[in-house]
């Protein structure tokens, strides 16, 4: 098998190396002179500090090693060149265009979509303004004072991601909600609290054929039909979507449709016009801010040397921990309440990506791919998970996630933040042993049996792996170049892994059989449901 990860001479050393360190606690290796100058890397106004993995200068060269033996540089220039990535739906994916300059050309299949991009950009972004500043009006002349985003996955992930965490620089002339999910209740709660005259919505499906934003978004259209009729359906809806047919026949006007591109990912674009409800949130000019930090990301990406470069490095140690030191998920703690929805834009654009059990030649992998991500902004975590985090028997890593100055006028509460980062990092890492609880019991004078009794109880095995990704402040460009990072990172791994991860066929089926059980609920007796539905079934009839 000509991808073999496993047949790699950096990987068979790697394993070698990792049984060498497998007696090194993380304690001693954080206890040696200038660990953080040998691994941390700052680019600009981010800085990413790897020494609290079980690494060695010797792991590093070989993760290095590794990443060119898997072609990690020709690989990357494959993704910039506009070639195609993703060979099971024949697409290039150049996300990374949608947020780049504006010139030179840049051609695909004979086509300037850098000119494409531009001119669909500056569209959403005159709207947004136009909608923030009360220009665009409802069709009763009416301002427009909510924005309801119809969408789910990329279309809705990381919109609420980004909102929320740049709630500094959101506009209070209009609201933003968000329906994603199909049960109804969303739905129910964003209508109930918003006036149609006043609301905007936005149908945002790269495909438009989703079933449950095909389903919120008809509802909606008929609540808004029922209050302002037919003919205000043209004014209240947007639409984002390389689907023009099935716009056509929701009756989205021409000049409030804006175009996708299947070369973008569905978890890739918010940058594109899919992010049109960040640019009503925060205007166009943060907008442009947050474009322009994930091309600086890009461009470092693309440039500084493997050993320096940030998404290869978070991609690297990722990949180290995970097949080489066990662990089995990764916890992503931002210590920024804004940041709540980070955890949850993480977990579709690296489970959705590298979520896959074939290499790129379709043979069965043997080796593990895309990891379990989760996680909570820090402190709220630390009152509840943390307990099984730091004496439990998973093993895991964590990036701890930051911004330096708060953007709150409390600067006090969030020093006590990165107290508390710092504090669990380290935890994390030198843990707490036996000896020192006892030494502690014995120092608070309990008897020498309470000291035997109690002491197991306060030992933290420690040795658990941890980045903390510190940026200066958490705001437009920063937040672009964070998301860059880890969409970067994704690709790294996905190289050495030797998947695609631009296409997700693991969503599929799931979908299918969805629609045959919905029949079956529907159906006379409910034939076809499996006895749990017979169940809900009945219940639902009230039989
Ligand atoms: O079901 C997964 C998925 O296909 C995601 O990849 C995508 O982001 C989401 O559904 C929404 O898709 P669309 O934007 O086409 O409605």
């Amino acid at each position: 098998m000509a991808d073999d990860l496993l047949q790699a001479p950096a990987w068979k050393a790697l394993q070698r190396h990792a049984g060498e360190l497998s007696g090194t606690h993380l304690r001693d290796l954080l206890d040696q002179p200038g660990r953080f100058a040998a691994f941390s890397r700052q680019h600009g106004h981010c800085l990413l500090d790897f020494s609290r993995n079980r690494l060695t200068t010797d792991t590093l060269g070989l993760l290095i090693a590794l990443a060119g033996e898997r072609e990690l540089p020709r690989r990357i220039q494959t993704l910039f060149a506009g070639d195609v990535v993703n060979p099971t739906e024949n697409r290039p994916a150049q996300h990374m265009a949608v947020r780049g300059p504006d010139a030179p050309p840049l051609l695909v299949n004979g086509a300037d979509i850098r000119a494409e991009i531009v001119a669909e950009r500056e569209r959403m972004l005159a709207l947004a303004d136009a909608v923030r500043s009360g220009e665009f009006r409802g069709s009763t002349g009416g301002r427009i004072r909510h924005v309801v985003n119809i969408g789910i996955g990329g279309s809705d992930l990381g919109l609420v991601m980004a909102i929320e965490a740049l709630r500094e620089f959101r506009t209070r002339d209009v609201e933003v909600h968000f329906v994603s999910n199909v049960d109804g209740t969303q739905l129910a709660d964003v209508l109930d609290s918003v006036p149609a005259a006043e609301t905007l919505f936005i149908v945002c499906s790269k495909t438009f054929v989703t079933w449950e934003t095909a389903l919120n978004a008809n509802a909606a259209r008929t609540w808004l039909l029922g209050q302002l009729g037919e003919a205000a359906v043209a004014r209240h809806f947007v639409a984002v979507s390389v689907n023009a047919p099935a716009m056509d026949t929701f009756g989205i006007a021409g000049q409030h449709r804006f175009r996708m591109w299947d070369w973008v990912g569905g978890r890739y674009s918010l940058w594109s016009s899919i992010g049109l409800a960040i640019a009503i949130a925060i205007g166009s000019d943060h907008f442009r801010e947050l474009l322009a930090g994930g091309h600086e990301l890009d461009e470092h990406f693309r440039s500084a040397p493997l050993a320096d470069n940030l998404p290869v490095l978070l991609g690297l140690i990722g990949v180290w921990n995970q097949n080489l030191q066990g662990t089995t998920s990764q916890a992503i703690l931002p210590y920024d309440a804004r940041l709540h929805r980070f955890p949850a834009y993480l977990q579709q654009l690296e489970m959705e990506s590298n979520g896959k059990g074939v290499a790129r030649d379709g043979q069965p992998v043997r080796w593990g791919t895309g990891t379990i991500i989760w996680g909570e902004p820090g402190n709220n975590a630390q009152h509840s998970f943390f307990q099984l985090l730091h004496q439990g028997t998973a093993n895991f890593a964590a990036d701890f996630i930051a911004p330096v100055e708060g953007s709150s006028p409390y600067a006090d509460q969030h020093l006590v933040g990165l107290a508390n980062l710092l504090a669990q990092a380290e935890a994390f890492a030198r843990g707490y042993t036996l000896e020192a609880a006892r030494a502690e019991l014995v120092a608070k004078g309990r008897s020498p049996e309470e000291v035997a009794r109690l002491a197991p109880h306060k030992v933290h095995p420690g040795n658990h792996p941890s980045n903390i990704l510190l940026v200066r402040r958490l705001d437009p460009r920063s937040l672009g170049f964070l998301i860059a990072l880890y969409e970067q990172k994704v690709f790294v791994q996905s190289c050495i892994w030797g998947i695609n991860p631009f296409d997700q066929w693991g969503v599929e089926l799931g979908k299918l059989m969805a629609t045959g059980m919905h029949e079956a609920l529907l159906a006379p007796g409910g034939a076809g449901l499996p006895p749990i539905g017979q169940v809900m079934r009945a219940w639902a009839r009230d039989d």
